[in-house]
């Protein structure tokens, strides 16, 4: 059986198999007892949870490859391993299970925490474990039968804030296209910081690069939206995510003459920089025997007041026949705060889906159910979400805050959860 699939958005994770690891040994040796060393106790972490972004040429700022750049960084590490904020994964663990999950057990925090504490020890360099090797930038599914990109390369300024550049690529085929793959392949990884993959049923896209026309290809939002309600997605990228088959049997179906749009979150390094970004997709000629849909749950009476902390919301939808969900993709912009959802199933039993409690809209994640879900007709799938418009909100883009209701600006506010399924009949 092929493996599940990265159906829409993205999911960071580690992109390499993980072996055997100390994590979850129990907490009951004394501290100042251990004796921790970066051979054989903080390199097996870093290369299993950390270098996939932080080695030349990725996203990260900074390499953590070898014991020099360990040691360098041993501080920052063990901060922000303690927060949570490395690695950057959100969903809270033990509600919903996800492939890919990357994060840290308590026990390997305490690692990191007693190295730098204890001076960063190198321990015995003959027992430490190779660094890991990378695919290079080619495709790892093979050869895609269409690729996607624009014709030229995309120029970025040095300085200033990111920028949402959308590249449109025309489809004249008079056919669908079953997409039973995907694979996306940034080709400026300094500056690009995520790609979504968008179908334009309506060729709006076209018309937005028209009216623009600043002489380059594509045409800039200012948030995540791309300026039109897309007909639908077929996926992206984050670093850390690979490229994936659809399950078996199932396939994304792109109507005949339907455009792409493939929207690129660029942040720019402080030199002038180009990027051709590359989607391959991978098609099957026969329609598939299931379709891949999505849902976009909104709630669009988005009106936070300004100074409000605790600004809840919540949409409640009953599933109308029995399907098979796969992924879940939470969005909110800068006042987010968490958002929660769960499967209220007809038998009284619940299913937890996905909760973020800590909501960063710089890591829009797609987190793809380690089990595909199944979900009888009648249930009901519930989504919360809390924001906080308050002044001690670090990311509240207003000072003093204002009263922010439901738009595409990043400043502006969202409720959406985007779930992919079939219909089991
Ligand atoms: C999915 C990619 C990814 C993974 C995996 C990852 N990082 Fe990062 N890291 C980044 C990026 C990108 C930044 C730059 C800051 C940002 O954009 O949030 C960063 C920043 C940092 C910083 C600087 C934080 C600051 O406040 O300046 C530290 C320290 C760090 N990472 C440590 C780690 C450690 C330790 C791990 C593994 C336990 C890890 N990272 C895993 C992508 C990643």
């Amino acid at each position: 059986m092929k493996s599940v699939t990265l159906l829409l958005g993205a999911t960071a994770g580690a992109v390499f198999a993980f072996g055997a690891t100390t994590a979850n040994h129990p907490l009951k040796v004394d501290r100042k007892a251990r004796k921790v060393t970066y051979a054989k106790d903080v390199a097996p972490i870093l290369n299993e949870r950390c270098v996939t972004c932080h080695r030349p040429g990725e996203v990260a700022p900074f390499s953590l490859i070898g014991y020099e750049n360990a040691r360098k960084w041993s501080g920052m590490t063990s901060a922000v391993a303690a927060k949570g904020v490395m690695p950057p994964w959100k969903a809270v663990h033990g509600f919903g299970e996800f492939r890919d999950e990357n994060r840290l057990s308590d026990d390997q925090k305490e690692i990191l925490k007693l190295w730098h504490d204890q001076g960063a020890p190198r321990g015995d360099r003959k027992k430490e474990p190779a660094t890991p090797t990378f695919a290079g930038n080619e495709w790892t599914l093979g050869a895609p039968d269409m690729v996607l990109q624009s014709e030229k390369p995309f120029k970025l300024r040095a300085e200033g804030t990111d920028l949402y550049r959308n590249f449109v690529v025309h489809n004249d085929s008079t056919t669908p296209i079953y997409v039973n793959g995907i694979d996306i392949r940034p080709g400026n990884k300094k500056i690009v910081h995520h790609v979504i993959t968008f179908l334009d049923g309506g060729h709006n896209g076209r018309r937005l690069e028209a009216k623009l026309a600043d002489g380059q290809e594509g045409y800039t939002t200012s948030g995540g939206g791309v300026g039109f309600n897309p007909t639908g997605s077929l996926g992206g990228w984050a670093p850390g995510v690979r490229g994936r088959h659809t399950p078996d049997g199932t396939a994304f179906v792109v109507p005949a003459g339907t455009d792409f749009v493939l929207q690129i979150h660029y942040h720019p390094s402080g030199k002038p920089e180009e990027d051709q970004t590359k989607v391959g997709l991978y098609t099957s000629k026969e329609p598939p025997q299931k379709p891949i849909q999505l849902m976009w749950i909104f709630n669009f009476k988005v009106d936070i007041p300004a100074g409000e902390k605790e600004y809840k919301l919540r949409r409640e939808f009953t599933i109308p026949a029995d399907a098979t969900m796969y992924t879940v993709m939470p969005h909110m912009h800068l006042l987010g705060k968490s958002m929660k959802s769960w499967l209220e199933l007809p038998d009284g039993t619940t299913k937890p889906l996905v909760y973020v409690d800590d909501w960063d809209f710089n890591w829009q994640l797609n987190y793809v159910f380690k089990e595909p879900i199944h979900v009888p007709k009648g249930t009901k799938q519930i989504v919360e979400a809390v924001y906080d418009n308050s002044a001690t909100n670090p990311r509240n883009p207003n000072n003093p805050p204002q009263r922010v209701t439901w738009g595409e600006a990043t400043t502006d506010e969202m409720f959406l959860l985007i779930d992919a399924y079939t219909l089991d009949k």
